[in-house]
């Protein structure tokens, strides 16, 4: 949902902002653009298109030459991707970038157009810096906190006013920006990833706080104008980790990742054989006490949430709902004291679910997040708090992150259930033990299916929709799975219950169409294969994803391809189920020339409603 960069310091500014925004591309690339102030003028260069767009841009018209400027890569909200949408976006004296939403922009164009201000720009950003400039009265400071009194929304801004070209000045509310500090430099970002290259070190800053950033370090006030002191954080993640280490895409980096995920996500929560998730705040005290669960979640994290559904109403007995967040936001939702309410997010940022989180804790509810990104709002928002520790997450395409959510998810489903008693101690080691075995399991399917699953996928290119089928958890999976693939290869695809297919959907198939059937709990396994069935005898070309077990009771003809997975505990069963799924969407969308990190339309962090 856009990227912003800023520096301050020696080095050549324009190759800084170029290198930071490559790193932010996840987050938007129909356009970019930087503003570097050279000989005391802010020279701006932005275009349409990817980053490759703005460096061609750059070698034809000239680099800026300079050590100050702020950077942006963008996904259009206001205005289609244009040159002229692209941000860096300026008043007179006043150039910025910005992340996020105004939702009043119209009634301050209006306002500033009365007061004689033109626009060329369709977007919010552009009021904002038509402000700034309309209300500068040579105080920076001064002048941002004022706009920011008429500014609905959500933003973080990289400003820089033409008078102080040693600085540059960053601000935000609701939207995420870092502030990256090293010696004799200094950087704002989106992301902590944009940094990595230069520094570590970094501060958060939080909502309506402006930071001001010179060669000599970087001051802070807070929403009163106060000057205050931050706590210096230190990102525990490597250059290397946001690098694609050799492989194509991050999309196949971070399938291969996912064993080491799960292992680091697990491994510190399991003490003595047993779930200990003390450290995240929740202890068995305060389980104990929780009539129901409602998960509520966008996209992926959802599909995770509702194979936690599945989970926790099987071990702990008590009823959980899953909701989608931006439904659960306007909907006046039945949860209260004594509801629990967990909200799932990767980027911990997404503005639909944080909204979800202030309203569950409005109406009384306790939260709990379970979040990857460190220090994002949700986070910091929840009473409890449970970080997936899968390390940065770059293609837009959710996979490590999605298998540490499932991972958590049954590890907070055993600990729920100690603490309802509903499963014993001894038991509940069982499932400890089995989970802990699940990261070589997944190991075993990266190592033995990407094969098939390449060549299965060079049978679905040319398909124009699929179906996926699954009862119980491999339904809860086949959401996923379906989301991956239609997400970056283009292709319509919808998940259905198996057992609901003849009440409308099975009208849908015809000769040839594919429909990739998940097949891992044995007690359903019949009446799924019996889905399958009907879908082959109506012409489905059908792939099946089971079990070993399975696969070997089969009979000859019942699917066109089979990729078979270990068996484990069956409750586990979708985190292994969901890597060839993974996989066949990967190889799917390469093999239709989309390059699966940048799918068209998406962006890694939604920021906005
Ligand atoms: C799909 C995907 C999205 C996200 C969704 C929520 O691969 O990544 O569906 O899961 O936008 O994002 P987070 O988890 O950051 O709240």
């Amino acid at each position: 949902m856009c990227g912003i960069v800023g520096y301050v310091g020696t080095k050549d500014c324009c190759d800084v902002l170029v290198n930071a925004l490559s790193k932010l591309e996840y987050r938007g690339y129909d356009s970019a653009g930087i503003a570097v102030f050279e000989n005391g003028e802010i020279e701006t260069v932005k275009t349409q298109g990817k980053l490759d767009d703005l460096r061609n841009k750059l070698d034809t018209v000239g680099k800026p030459q300079g050590h100050i400027g702020i950077g942006h890569t963008r996904w259009a909200t206001h205005g289609e991707p244009s040159d002229v949408n692209s941000h860096p976006h300026s008043g007179a004296r006043v150039t910025i970038v910005h992340n996020g939403i105004i939702e009043n922009y119209i009634e301050l164009k209006e306002y500033l157009t009365n007061k004689g201000r033109t626009f060329i720009s369709e977007t919010d950003t552009e009021v904002v810096a038509q402000l700034l400039d309309y209300k500068y009265n040579g105080d920076p400071i001064k002048t941002i906190d004022d706009c920011m009194a008429d500014l609905k929304g959500s933003f973080a801004l990289g400003i820089m006013f033409k008078d102080f070209p040693d600085r540059i000045f960053a601000v935000r509310r609701e939207s995420p920006l870092i502030v990256g500090v090293a010696e004799g430099e200094c950087f704002i970002a989106s992301d902590v990833p944009a940094i990595l290259k230069y520094t570590r070190d970094y501060y958060l800053l939080e909502h309506n706080e402006i930071a001001t950033l010179t060669a000599d370090g970087t001051s802070f006030v807070n929403e009163y104008l106060e000057p205050i002191t931050k706590e210096l954080k230190t990102a525990d993640w490597d250059m290397e980790a946001a690098e694609k280490g050799g492989y194509p895409h991050f999309m196949i980096k971070e399938i291969n990742e996912q064993p080491t995920a799960i292992k680091t996500t697990i491994t510190p929560r399991i003490k003595n054989g047993l779930p200990c998730l003390e450290e995240c705040g929740i202890t068995t005290e305060k389980l104990k006490k929780f009539k129901s669960v409602t998960i509520v979640a966008c996209g992926t994290a959802m599909h995770a949430g509702m194979v936690g559904k599945y989970v926790i109403e099987d071990l702990a007995r008590i009823p959980v709902n899953v909701d989608i967040a931006s439904e659960f936001r306007y909907r006046n939702p039945i949860v209260s004291e004594g509801d629990l309410v967990i909200i799932i997010s990767q980027s911990g940022e997404t503005a639909d679910s944080l909204a979800a989180l202030r309203l569950a804790k409005q109406k009384g509810a306790t939260t709990l997040a379970i979040v990857n990104a460190k220090g994002s709002s949700i986070a910091r928002e929840a009473d409890m708090l449970i970080y997936t520790l899968a390390g940065p997450e770059i293609a837009v395409a959710s996979t490590k992150a999605y298998i540490t959510q499932l991972s958590v998810m049954y590890l907070f489903a055993f600990e729920l259930a100690l603490a309802k008693e509903t499963v014993s101690s001894a038991e509940c080691k069982r499932l400890v033990s089995a989970l802990l075995k699940i990261p070589d399991a997944v190991q075993y399917v990266i190592d033995n299916c990407e094969e098939k699953c390449k060549f299965i996928a060079t049978k679905l290119i040319n398909a124009d929709s699929l179906l996926y089928i699954g009862r119980g958890l491999d339904y809860a999976l086949s959401m996923e799975g379906s989301l991956k693939l239609k997400e970056v290869s283009y292709i319509h695809s919808e998940s259905y219950a198996a057992g609901e297919l003849k009440h409308g959907t099975i009208s849908l198939i015809d000769d040839g169409m594919p429909v990739i059937a998940v097949a891992t709990q044995t007690d359903i396994i019949p009446k799924t294969i019996s889905n399958i069935v009907e879908v082959k005898s109506r012409g489905a070309k059908v792939i099946l994803v089971c079990t070993d077990a399975c696969a070997r009771e089969l009979k000859e003809g019942i699917a066109d391809y089979v990729v078979e997975i270990p068996h484990s505990d069956e409750l586990l069963m979708p985190i292994t189920a969901v890597v060839p799924l993974q996989i066949l969407a990967y190889y799917t969308a390469v093999d239709r020339g989309n390059n699966p990190d940048m799918p068209k339309n998406l962006a890694k962090s939604v920021t906005v409603e």
